[in-house]
């Protein structure tokens, strides 16, 4: 019997994943097939256009992949892998998988930091760290910044040191930090001794995607409700704004005059948070919209006493 096609392996996995109710079958098909096989996606491309059989070896090996992925295991969990940016993070039960659509809070915090920092030397926050995904990104795409990532549960801490030291190279390319601090990051007074004992007291950007989820029922997909923690997604209150009207407080603590914030959040909150920036002490607030063109995100500037009065 000739080995397998690469064209027939992934088509019967898709069609498998599909039948499961995964929402992007024929991605993960090939993610999995890579991972089995110890290639790349460029690894498995290169495969494909060069007419290349899948070895018989692999294909076991791909086939229970498969079937955990239908049983809902989210492919970063099976892979330990989850690409933000342009970084690969470990990542496995105990942390939140790091989301396509929050990589997009990543580019106001660079053009801030560009606008008044141009020569480097940033001060950032990362508000309920999980993997570090946020704060690392920003420490490896601006040069000579100081970021900390402050996270509450400490299987996450965990995996957030993993991270930095998984990008470690990456962090000394662009001569930046990044520690982690078990903390609550709800809680100005908490955050306010972060800030002083690791970045002297001034912050120049707050970035954060805290929980947020609204515990009305309608979150259902297994790879969120069995897999991704808890504490990562139930934001509090009727309308999962507890923590991030936290984050908001805490930030308005520690910011520098003309600091700013960037904070994530779900399609129902952009109005409320707004509303809570402003009477937090923020100006230009405005809300951000994600790939789908739904309120995602907002940015917010800490006033100076000046624009106050
Ligand atoms: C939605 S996840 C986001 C993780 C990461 N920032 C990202 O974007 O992938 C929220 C994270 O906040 C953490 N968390 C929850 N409550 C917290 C609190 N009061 N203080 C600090 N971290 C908290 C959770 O453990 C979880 O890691």
């Amino acid at each position: 019997m000739t080995d397998p096609s690469i064209a027939s392996v992934l088509g019967a996995a898709e069609q498998r994943l599909a039948a499961a109710g995964v929402d992007s079958p024929g991605t993960d098909a090939s993610i999995l097939l890579a991972h089995a096989w110890g290639l790349d996606g460029r690894g498995l491309s290169r495969a494909r256009l060069m007419g290349d059989p899948v070895p018989p070896a692999v294909v076991p090996v791909f086939d229970a992949l498969v079937e955990r992925r239908a049983a809902r295991v989210p492919a970063q969990h099976l892979t330990g892998a989850a690409h933000f940016r342009t970084l690969t993070l470990p990542v496995g039960p105990g942390v939140f998988v790091p989301r396509p659509e929050t990589e997009l809070l990543v580019d106001p915090v660079l053009a801030h930091l560009a606008r008044t920092r141009p020569d480097g030397g940033g001060r950032v926050v990362d508000l309920c760290t999980g993997t570090g995904a946020l704060g690392l990104a920003v420490a490896t795409e601006a040069a000579g910044t100081s970021a900390v990532g402050v996270e509450i549960d400490p299987t996450a801490v965990g995996w957030a040191r993993r991270s930095a030291e998984a990008v470690a190279a990456d962090l000394a390319g662009a001569g930046s930090t990044f520690i982690v601090v078990e903390a609550d990051a709800s809680d100005p007074g908490a955050v306010r001794k972060v800030v002083d004992d690791r970045l002297a007291g001034t912050v120049d950007v707050v970035v954060s995607n805290p929980p947020y989820v609204v515990a009305d029922g309608t979150t259902t997909a297994p790879e969120v409700v069995d897999h991704d923690p808890p504490s990562a997604l139930w934001g509090g209150g009727d309308d999962g704004t507890r923590l991030p009207r936290g984050i908001i407080a805490a930030a308005a603590h520690v910011l520098a005059d003309g600091g700013l914030l960037v904070l994530e959040h779900a399609d129902t909150q952009g109005v409320l948070l707004r509303e809570a920036s402003i009477a937090a002490g923020f100006a230009r607030v405005t809300t951000h919209a994600d790939y789908t063109g739904r309120d995602r995100f907002t940015t917010a500037v800490r006033q100076s006493h000046l624009e106050r009065k």
